[in-house]
């Protein structure tokens, strides 16, 4: 998810969690790329009758004869997925499907190091912080020491820092005008230099070392790799943009090294043993006033520029885009940081453009080279990969570790007859010229949205994670919602209008080749309640009423291939569900069949999800636990985990594995 908006001083309009929605549904793609119309009944009847397995009982919620065939088919036909199915609910805590232990792993606050203070959320310095688990986990990535199922690494993204839950005596429930009617809300404090700190210690990521023993997981405490990265930790910048005027600063006069990394939400870990982290909402970072005459004016209302959704700049001049615009031209990038090293400097690659990066997941493609997907979380905006020039060298990490420096990004294109184009983002080619704003590679990837918007990418409905199956060749790309898609706005891959519950879709690269730059795709899932026939879900019938979900965000492929899906925003659509995440079949006659595995609390978000190399375990990430209602740090929804008078709600990661052992599900 995303940002917060808001955090000034003033009585906000909306409470900060409908802030933060609005924030992340921000659409600034003003381009004219067309849509395509309503041609997605003839993607479905293409699949229908021309497909071969039909799958999908894609088109379940308009109940035609051809639905209850699949339905029956379905019912019929054995699951992948055996575990008894979660009951979808809104409550205080957490909940995993019978037979499963779910452990709190991690908590924000915990140590990760012999000297680190214990917790105390009175007492919040960012000295304490730099020592300790940071706020809001997002994405969990697990790299094995020794190749290793049961001892590794815990790479986790710090996303984002909710301010009014973290921080006692500082937010209110006051009074505010809505619409001229006074009505309740959070009203957020004054923000001081040392709160900003520790917001700024609470971003970032933890790399931390852990051990199953007797079953259960620990964090090594004191681990040699232990390592928080943070908003603060030095960072070089590599790539086409690396040392380009638009990335210099007074700081910095190489345009080379950069002070950290903010809003990371998902990522991934390479073939070679890094992590990536994904720099999405950034702009909310960013504040001051941006003059219309400024070069970069044009650029930065694309990316939201300055979103002022943070109160650093106050304290901070690089964040204040008056004094140092340029500072915003060296955030939206893909971090690469070697966890097997906590003296390693990490890398901001700009090859692979710079846009709100949700994730960054890789694969070897079949010749060696290696693909990484990206998605853009924006309303109205595009897909992307990158093929690396070179190829992967199992021998040879040091050479590996150079792999992202150089490559081609490519935006996606999706036709209405199944096909998609990956069209490459390559100064000089096409309309990616000088006469059009790109004298160089640099400015295609800095302004990787306006290059997109040129060659006439899809506008999709908020493109999240994008993850490649390497036991199908498929690739899963979710899309989590985009209310503000009008009815004459939609196109044969968006294909409902005021799309509130998002969708998945799958594609599948041509032979197998993931660095194809045309391939075909079509919808897995129309996602929300298929039981209203409005809302034009298309689970499967054999889907039961706990099964369905909305708001696809994140997801993780286990060891056998099969997809599993977490969510975001449940909570906020009167769905009767909080957040979670569900089982989805991809193959054979289930296919499009979704079960739910585990929920969060109210409030919370799903992130993380990731399975262990063996997948006997599956780490979850519990993000923004409480913020829901009216949220300050007196009056949480819920004071998960601990449930202790005092305790703020704490942003966990929980380790799940099956009792008496083996693999989840
Ligand atoms: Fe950080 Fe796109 O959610
Ligand atoms: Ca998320
Ligand atoms: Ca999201
Ligand atoms: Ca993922």
């Amino acid at each position: 998810m995303n940002e917060i908006i808001g955090q000034d001083n003033t009585a906000l309009s909306q409470t900060p969690q409908e802030i933060r929605e609005a924030q992340e549904d921000y659409g600034s793609n003003c381009s004219a790329n067309p849509t395509m119309g309503d041609i997605i009944h003839r993607r479905f009847s293409r699949r229908g009758f021309l497909g071969g397995s039909l799958a999908v009982a894609a088109i379940a919620s308009t109940v035609s004869p051809l639905a209850l065939g699949a339905a029956s088919e379905a019912q019929a036909a054995s699951p992948s997925f055996n575990f008894d199915e979660v009951e979808a609910g809104v409550d205080e805590t957490h909940h995993v499907a019978r037979g499963y232990d779910a452990d709190i792993l991690l908590r924000w606050g915990d140590k990760l190091f012999a000297d680190s203070p214990e917790f105390d959320p009175m007492a919040q310095t960012a000295a304490t912080q730099l020592r300790q688990f940071g706020y809001n986990n997002d994405y969990v990535g697990f790299v094995p020491l020794d190749g290793a199922a049961d001892h590794g690494l815990l790479v986790v993204n710090h996303e984002y820092t909710n301010a009014e839950l973290m921080f006692p005596n500082f937010a209110k429930v006051g009074k505010q005008m809505v619409d001229g009617k006074e009505e309740d809300a959070v009203i957020m404090g004054e923000f001081t230099k040392e709160l900003v700190d520790i917001e700024m210690a609470a971003h970032g990521g933890t790399v931390v070392e852990i051990r199953k023993v007797d079953g259960k997981w620990r964090p090594v405490l004191d681990g040699k790799y232990n390592r928080r990265i943070t908003a603060m930790t030095e960072m070089s910048i590599s790539g086409p943009a690396a040392g380009h005027d638009r990335l210099k600063t007074k700081d910095d006069p190489t345009g080379t090294r950069v002070f950290g990394t903010i809003n990371n939400c998902a990522g991934g870990v390479t073939p070679w043993g890094t992590w990536l982290m994904a720099e999405e909402n950034i702009n909310g970072y960013f504040g001051g006033e941006m003059p219309e005459s400024h070069p970069e004016h044009a650029a930065f209302k694309r990316y939201g520029i300055p979103g002022d959704n943070y109160k650093w700049h106050a304290f901070y001049d690089r964040f204040d885009v008056s004094k140092e615009p340029n500072e915003a031209n060296r955030f939206g990038w893909v971090v690469e940081v070697d966890p097997m090293d906590p003296t390693s400097t990490p890398v901001k690659h700009t090859a692979l453009g710079r846009f709100k990066h949700e994730g960054c997941e890789s694969i070897v493609n079949k010749d060696g080279r290696v693909v990484v997907y990206c998605g853009d979380d924006e309303r109205f905006d595009y897909v992307y990969k990158f093929v690396t020039a070179g190829k992967f060298n199992p021998d040879d990490r040091a050479a590996n570790m150079k792999l992202l420096d150089e490559g081609t990004l490519y935006v996606a294109k999706f036709h209405e007859d199944g096909v998609v184009e990956w069209l490459p983002l390559i100064h000089g080619q096409g309309p990616l010229t000088e006469a059009n704003g790109f004298r160089s590679q640099a400015d295609v990837v800095i302004n990787a949205r306006l290059a997109g918007d040129a060659l006439g990418a899809t506008k999709m409905d908020r493109p999240e994670d994008v993850q490649p199956n390497p036991k199908t060749g498929k690739v899963y790309c979710m899309l989590t919602n985009n209310s503000k898609r009008k009815d004459e706005q939609v196109d044969a891959a968006n294909p409902r209008g005021k799309n509130k519950f998002g969708h998945i879709i799958e594609i599948t690269e041509t032979d197998g080749d993931f660095a194809s730059t045309k391939s075909t795709w079509e919808v897995l899932l129309k996602c929300g309640d298929p039981s209203v026939a409005d809302v034009g879900a298309s689970f499967s019938t054999a889907t039961t009423a706990n099964g369905w979900f909305g708001m696809p965000d994140n997801c993780a492929i286990d060891v056998d291939g099969r997809l599993w899906v977490a969510t975001d925003g449940n909570n906020k659509k009167d769905t009767g569900r909080t957040d979670g995440v569900w089982a989805v079949e991809t193959e054979g006659p289930m296919r499009g069949t979704s079960k739910l595995f585990f929920r969060v609390p109210v409030g919370a978000e799903m992130c993380g999800p990731c399975f262990n190399p063996t997948s006997d375990t599956f780490f979850v990430a519990v993000q923004h636990p409480g913020d829901a209602g009216l949220p300050t740090f007196e009056t949480p929804a819920t004071r998960w985990p601990d449930f202790k008078d005092g305790m703020p709600p704490r942003p966990s990661v929980v380790a799940i594995t099956k009792q008496g052992g083996g693999k989840i599900a």
